[in-house]
């Protein structure tokens, strides 16, 4: 059998398939339709200082081939996190990773402070990418002086591996992407959604409260591939390639483009086992074609 196992800094992962943020709660509610252990890590709903509601309804939409989402990082704070979810989590045995978000930096530090002793959570994924909400968020994520500054004080305070998700919704990725490798990123994850609109014409209104939402799944895989390939070839930290991910094709495509692992999102919705399907589908990909370890071929593209 190939060797499936990758390291991103610290994190030795068994395997390089991991579900993504928003897509997969804090992994119990999966339970029911696969083995959660078998995953490379979990990485949860995003976690901020405080308690947030999210934004009105209605803030889902779908689109041809995607959806659009809208939820405003509603979840009911870190330390409701710590008392409440991570007792029934921290079971598990892969890597349980927070996405951390907030809307300042002394936020966004707060959490990661508070999340840096628990033992059963090996990582943070530092959100400065979503694009629902008012404050925070993609604004940290869009600028490099703003991204750098949000990672450096991140840093400072939280030892363990630190992964920066970045937003697609910029003219150069490779360049934030260096930007949080020079203040200490141990990797990127990259792409969030990219900031999109539906519009009901009978009723003439936009579909979304919010108006606008964050694009995912299958229509922005060509544009995640292309970011994932960009940052890999700009930065030495290991790259996780997310966006549109729905089988072991799609994932392999992300490893050759330099993708150390991958996230797999909204294609959680549509089949709540698909990430044992992909793991399964690398394997077989990987001796097929005769390699021994899923390492040979990340960043394998042929010219
Ligand atoms: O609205 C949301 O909660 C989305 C978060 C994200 O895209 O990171």
């Amino acid at each position: 059998m190939p060797d499936l196992s990758v390291d991103i800094h610290k994190l030795h992962l068994k395997n390089p398939v991991m579900s993504a943020s928003g897509t997969f709660g804090y992994g119990p509610e999966y339970d029911d339709f696969m083995d959660v252990n078998r995953l490379g890590g979990i990485l949860t709903k995003a976690c901020t200082s405080k308690n947030r509601d999210g934004n009105h309804y209605p803030r889902m939409a779908e689109t041809p081939m995607g959806m659009l989402n809208s939820v405003g990082l509603q979840n009911k704070g870190v330390d409701y996190f710590i008392e409440s979810i991570y007792p029934k989590i921290k079971h598990y045995d892969t890597h349980i990773i927070v996405n951390v978000s907030d809307s300042t930096i002394e936020g966004y530090m707060e959490v990661a402070e508070k999340l840096l002793p628990l033992e059963n959570i090996t990582g943070i994924e530092l959100n400065i990418s979503c694009p629902n909400v008012k404050e925070g968020g993609m604004a940290f994520g869009t600028s490099c002086t703003m991204a750098a500054a949000v990672t450096r004080a991140v840093r400072d305070v939280y030892s363990k591996t630190l992964i920066v998700k970045l937003s697609p919704n910029v003219t150069d990725i490779a360049e934030i992407a260096m930007a949080v490798e020079a203040e200490g990123a141990n990797s990127v994850s990259l792409i969030n959604t990219l900031l999109g609109m539906a519009i009901d014409a009978e009723k003439r209104r936009p579909v979304l409260a919010t108006i606008t939402g964050g694009l995912s799944g299958p229509a922005v895989k060509p544009i995640a591939l292309r970011m994932v390939w960009q940052v890999a070839k700009a930065v030495k930290i290991p790259v996780i390639g997310m966006g549109g991910i729905s089988n072991a094709t799609d994932a392999i495509e992300f490893l050759l483009a330099g993708a150390t692992a991958v996230q797999v999102g909204t294609a959680n919705f549509i089949d709540p086992s698909v990430c044992i399907k992909i793991l399964e589908g690398i394997e077989e990909y990987l001796v097929r074609h005769r390699f021994s370890s899923v390492k040979e071929i990340i960043g394998g593209l042929s010219a």
